[in-house]
């Protein structure tokens, strides 16, 4: 029988500092009521200028470590668009801080996809027999990227880190992940981007014209390719399950704005009250956004075992994907 990838654990953690739309208001030319009406977030949790990605990601991978209750994995893979530095990758750093030994460590960029192109490829590894546990953990910072001055962005994103450990299983148990649908485009690569300091415009030669180090992304073009991508892959992820719209008991999509879920949700024909929302607290976390929303929906108890979940998101490259997932007794951390 053909070995799949099992969810057996759930971490999640937000630095402290938590920064409100009042907050922001202070600075920026915004108000809450803006924000509320416009993406649905109330307050985003801001990392404090010591910690990078890789302290987050830290966090978030022991507590997921905790709740699967092992001391050891085969492979750690970290999903993130703000690595601590351009080289190395993050994940080795992060691998040996949790004293998981010298096990294959890596990072997957795929902005707010992050974590689900990171599960397909935990999922690939076990399927192949090269591991049989693998920790997954989706982290970012992206006040560490982000424009002082941008106030559509700074409204937004915050900062995060979730994490889940996957473990060689059977297809039919619970917490088994159904099909992975995951999706390209490449051609809107300039919808999202950060348009400095990498091999195409790095900062030595940037000095010669004004560099832009910060995340840009054009607000109105990414709403609409969102919503399209999310549901054709949604559908997808659904036909390869074998399941209807109508089974799903939990859309957990990527957390980018509240209007961008509804409007998910109508295109699937589904009742928007099965999203689970997680954005007003948190914002856009981009890798961290579909494991913090998921560990909130079970701690909250609007996601129970037995649930079917479906999994969606979305995000810079373009990316895409989607999965489903039955959700197992496992008590986040
Ligand atoms: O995580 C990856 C995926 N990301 C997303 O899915 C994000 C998708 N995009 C969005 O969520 C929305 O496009 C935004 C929330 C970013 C912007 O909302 P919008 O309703 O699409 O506004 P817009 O960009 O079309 O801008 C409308 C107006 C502009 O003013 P003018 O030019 O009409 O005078 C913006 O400057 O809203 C202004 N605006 C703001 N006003 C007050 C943009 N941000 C703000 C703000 N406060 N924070």
């Amino acid at each position: 029988m053909s070995r799949s990838a099992v969810l057996c654990g759930l971490g999640s953690w937000l630095p402290p500092r938590c920064v409100t739309n009042d907050e922001l208001a202070e600075e920026l030319d915004t108000s809450d009521a803006w924000i509320r009406s416009r993406t649905g977030i109330g307050q985003r949790h801001v990392a404090d200028a010591s910690m990078a990605t890789s302290d987050l990601a830290v966090e978030a991978g022991a507590r997921a470590l905790k709740s699967a209750q092992i001391g050891s994995v085969d492979a750690v893979i970290l999903a993130t668009a703000t690595p601590d530095r351009l080289c190395p990758a993050t994940a080795p750093g992060v691998t040996a801080r949790l004293g998981l030994g010298r096990v294959p460590a890596f990072d997957v960029a795929a902005v707010c996809t992050g974590f689900l192109y990171a599960l397909a490829t935990a999922a690939g590894l076990i399927a192949a027999g090269t591991a049989d546990r693998v920790l997954v953990i989706g982290a970012d910072t992206f006040s560490r990227i982000l424009d002082p001055a941008d106030r559509s962005t700074r409204a937004i994103f915050g900062d995060g880190a979730g994490a889940a450990v996957l473990r060689a299983g059977q297809r039919h148990e619970p917490g088994a992940l159904g099909a992975v649908q995951l999706g390209s485009d490449g051609s809107d690569e300039d919808l999202i981007r950060i348009p400095s300091g990498g091999s195409r415009d790095p900062f030595r030669a940037a000095t010669a014209h004004e560099a832009d180090p910060y995340f840009r992304m054009a607000g109105r073009a990414v709403f609409r390719r969102a919503v399209e991508c999310m549901a054709e892959s949604s559908r997808r992820a659904l036909a390869g399950s074998g399941w209807a719209v109508g089974d799903v008991d939990r859309v957990v999509s990527h957390q980018a704005n509240l209007r961008i879920m509804h409007a998910l949700a109508d295109q699937l024909v589904l009742d928007r009250e099965r999203c689970a929302i997680h954005l007003d607290r948190v914002g856009n976390t981009s890798a961290a956004s579909v494991p913090l929303a998921l560990a909130d929906a079970v701690a909250g108890g609007t996601v129970r075992p037995g649930h079917r979940l479906l999994l969606t998101a979305f995000g810079g490259g373009l990316t895409w994907g989607a999965c489903t997932l039955r959700w197992p007794e496992v008590e986040p951390v």
